[in-house]
């Protein structure tokens, strides 16, 4: 399977990814074709570049609206034809356009148990909470933020010394284990949406 990675940030959780095909490029069943961004200059593009693959940046400000954007990104991913699109660390809410294209195959991954701490801040804020446990979550994007039919979980417990960095590295470890699972079966196996449920066979 194609795979697309979108990423904002330090893009530890594509590396993952990378090195996983790179372990196993013929028996993983996914490879990632390009990486794109909605920034310039982040660690992710920097991996992706390493590993020889395609990078592409799309800025919200180089467009006069957030929907001129959206299509845009669409755009630019669709000329990569993935069968899948990941967004790791991905920092924007895709719009109308891209989930129109890509909608049901699109694997985003989130630093909380959804449907607990949604949103930008799922670590500062379980940890706000004062959960004793936490984790993280792969699922398909729907039209919400972090709302879409969820693929698996991971959980993580707080620690009493924890800070948001020191939690975020913990579940980021559980998280990129999971993530590198999912894409793997959902690229051998297949994959139905059953209404809330993801049926791999
Ligand atoms: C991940 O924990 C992701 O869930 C969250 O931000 C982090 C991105 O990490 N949205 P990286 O860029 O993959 O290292």
């Amino acid at each position: 399977a194609r795979v697309v990675v979108l990423v904002s940030g330090s893009g530890t959780n594509l590396q993952a990814l990378l090195d996983a095909i790179a372990a196993d490029p013929d028996g993983y069943g996914a490879r990632v074709v390009a990486v794109g961004a909605d920034r310039d200059g982040v660690a992710g593009l920097e991996r992706a570049e390493r590993a020889g693959l395609p990078t592409y940046v799309c800025r919200v400000k180089d467009h006069p609206t957030r929907e001129a954007w959206d299509e845009a990104l669409t755009e630019a991913t669709a000329a990569y034809e993935p069968d899948l699109v990941v967004t790791a660390g991905f920092m924007k809410i895709v719009g109308r356009a891209f989930l129109a294209r890509f909608g049901g195959r699109i694997v985003n991954t989130h630093p909380a148990l959804l449907p607990s701490f949604p949103g930008a801040h799922g670590v500062r804020d379980a940890l706000a909470y004062g959960v004793t446990v936490t984790g993280c979550t792969v699922h398909f994007v729907d039209e919400g933020v972090d709302t879409g039919p969820i693929i698996a979980q991971g959980v993580v417990e707080i620690r009493d010394e924890d800070d948001e960095s020191a939690l975020h590295e913990r579940i980021k470890e559980v998280e990129r284990s999971l993530l590198v699972d999912v894409v793997g079966r959902l690229a051998r196996d297949g994959y139905r949406i059953e209404g809330r449920k993801v049926r791999i066979p």
